[in-house]
């Protein structure tokens, strides 16, 4: 969602902020801005635009910097939340004296009363943002000390909160905090970058440092004070992040979308990599820290997500159940704390996140570490809130998953989930041979998907024949079913074409009055359990002249007679089949999406990391 780069230290600011915040346009924003500290520290300058960096970069050319550039300054990209995305209401915000610019992630929830509060006190707002009242409680709360002035500000929100802040009267110092936003901090040797993420900041440095929810961090270009909500000071360990600037690139692709599709093989190589024990019939996953003895304790599990990494879980609980004889729910991550989940002694829940930072997921993390459950965690981005919070867990090692379109995460969350399911299933009842056979099917996984990204240019065409459709359904069975909830997804979210994802059975229990020729079904049937029935539902889409697109395994003619266009797979292992077929799903959904001209990698109304309820 919303981004924030602050910098303090000898460079020019403002080239730092507008480089970061191109860095964070993948998260989904609609207006942006920056706030810079005059050379002579006499005032802090705004300069804010509604639409794209771009636009921001045009409205800053209009502005020359001074002689001497600003070396502090802080910049936002923001996802409108309270109020329209207009300039007046994009950050940063201004404090009423001037002296302070703020730039806040999150939603403070009881900004109505503070705001009223405030505007009886004679401060007057220039947006309708819940954010701006706590840059006028920093003026109001400022005594000489611009840390302890945010802490007091802090201290009346209620809500969410990343914010950094600078001010005039500390023209070195920049200061940022959290609770239940991410703020990192990246350590160099004279100055300090402060971003929501750390795709800001590798470009910088791979030593970053990431705040606590309550931490309050005080940074100049040669110091870095990390203090509790309470003012006690903190020590937080700083982390190397071996991401490279290279990989944030899109290296010659024309989306990050597609380089991340092919990026799959190495993808999955580096999520299985010193993990695969094919002669012990098992895998090694030693950021779980669980012995066999506690693998085999496991009750129930408990998975929790959203969107695609939901579907994801959908497939792990196929895997979990198939393999190692475990009881396994999937809940979507939005209701699992507003229910009543049933924990009881040996639940295990597994909260499945690329981003680690997805609200609702943190949430479900939350309710269930209170409740008693050991949580596990599977992300992607190295030290999130959900992968600290978690306690243990596998991280994906995908690298950076920059397109809003969720892509190779998805196809590591699944190999890993298999990993999961192996480990836990040796200590059960898989025979070591039955564990060597599933392990080497997981060697194959890069070179089965290599295979389906030959296949590109003929799903190009194929997709280019069904991008003016307004309509589509997928349908699966099996662990076909969670692929046909990923396919639609990711057709509806970059190319805005309605599709439902269905189990291939349900269809005649409504949706098939939907049917018509102008209504195309995707039916994914490779060669697994259950595939002669979906064909059977195939055909009667077929009857309702609908045209139907086949995914299926690679030689198999006789589907041709069933429908109008296939997409062939490489044979693989059935519970490994949502991979290769969910690839040739993402080809599909992209090249529908590139011939209707859509904005792949940042879809309308849609921000990479959803951090809000
Ligand atoms: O970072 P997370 O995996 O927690 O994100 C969950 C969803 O927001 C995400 O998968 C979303 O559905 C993607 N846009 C799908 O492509």
């Amino acid at each position: 969602m919303c981004g924030i780069v602050g910098y303090a230290g000898n460079r020019n600011a403002r080239n730092v902020i507008v480089t970061g915040l191109r860095r964070l346009e993948y998260r989904g924003y609609d207006s942006a801005g920056i706030a810079e500290l005059n050379s002579d520290n006499s005032a802090i300058s705004l300069t804010r635009a509604v639409g794209k960096i771009s636009d921001l970069a045009t409205r800053l050319e209009q502005h020359p910097e001074e002689s001497t550039p600003a070396t502090l300054a802080v910049g936002h990209t923001r996802w409108a939340t309270h109020g329209a995305p207009t300039e007046n209401n994009a950050h940063p915000h201004m404090s009423q004296n001037g002296a302070f610019a703020l730039v806040h992630n999150g939603i403070i929830e009881n900004y109505l009363t503070l705001r009223q509060h405030l505007i009886q006190q004679g401060f007057s707002f220039n947006s309708e943002t819940d954010s701006e009242v706590i840059v006028h409680l920093i003026e109001q709360c400022y005594e000489g000390d611009l840390t302890r002035a945010v802490a007091a500000a802090l201290e009346q929100l209620q809500g969410t909160y990343g914010i950094a802040v600078i001010s005039s009267h500390h023209p070195d110092t920049i200061v940022a905090a959290r609770k239940g936003s991410p703020i990192v901090v990246g350590v160099c040797p004279t100055e300090t970058i402060v971003a929501s993420d750390i795709s800001a900041i590798v470009q910088h440095t791979n030593q970053v440092i990431f705040l606590n929810d309550g931490d309050i961090v005080t940074a100049t270009g040669e110091d870095i004070d990390i203090v509790s909500a309470a003012n006690v000071p903190v020590a937080r360990e700083t982390t190397h992040i071996d991401w490279d600037v290279g990989e944030i690139e899109k290296g010659g692709y024309e989306h990050f979308m597609l380089k991340e599709i092919h990026e799959q093989p190495e993808a999955i190589s580096n999520a299985t990599r010193g993990r695969l024990l094919p002669k012990d019939g098992t895998t090694k996953l030693s950021g779980m820290q669980m012995t066999p003895a506690d693998l085999a304790h496991i009750d129930r599990l408990l998975i929790a997500a959203c969107g695609t990494s939901l579907y994801a879980g959908m497939v792990g609980e196929y895997l979990f159940e198939d393999f190692a004889d475990i009881s396994t729910e999937v809940h979507q991550a939005a209701e699992f704390r507003y229910r009543n989940p049933i924990i009881e002694r040996d639940t295990c829940l597994i909260a499945i996140s690329q981003s680690g930072e997805t609200a609702d997921t943190l949430a479900a993390v939350r309710e269930a570490i209170r409740k008693g459950a050991d949580v596990l965690g599977i992300c992607n981005v190295v030290g999130s809130t959900i992968a600290r919070e978690a306690g243990h867990g596998v991280y994906l090692h995908a690298g950076p998953e920059i397109g809003v379109a969720s892509t190779k995460a998805f196809t590591c969350q699944v190999a890993v989930l298999a990993l999961m399911a192996i480990t836990a299933g040796r200590t059960r009842r898989l025979s070591l041979n039955a564990g060597t056979a599933m392990v080497r099917e997981i060697e194959r996984l890069p070179d089965l998907v290599r295979a389906v990204i030959t296949q590109e240019e003929k799903i190009k065409q194929i997709a280019k024949n069904y991008a003016k459709a307004e309509d589509f359904f997928f349908l699966g069975r099996g662990y076909m079913y969670p692929a046909a909830l990923e396919g639609a997804l990711k057709l509806k979210e970059i190319s805005y074409i309605h599709a439902e994802g269905y189990h291939a059975a349900e269809l005649k229990h409504g949706p098939i009055a939907l049917l018509c020729p102008e209504v195309p079904v995707v039916g994914l049937v490779p060669d697994i359990q259950g595939k002669d029935k979906t064909i059977s539902n195939l055909q009667e889409c077929a009857a309702r002249k609908s045209p139907v697109i086949a995914i299926a395994t690679e030689g198999d003619k006789e589907i041709e007679q069933h429908c109008n266009d296939v997409i062939y797979v490489p044979r693989c292992a059935e519970f490994l089949s949502p991979i290769p077929v969910v690839v040739a799903e993402q080809i599909f959904a992209y090249y529908i999406a590139r011939e209707r001209g859509c904005a792949i990698d940042q879809p309308r109304n849609l921000a990479k990391s959803v951090t809000v309820e």
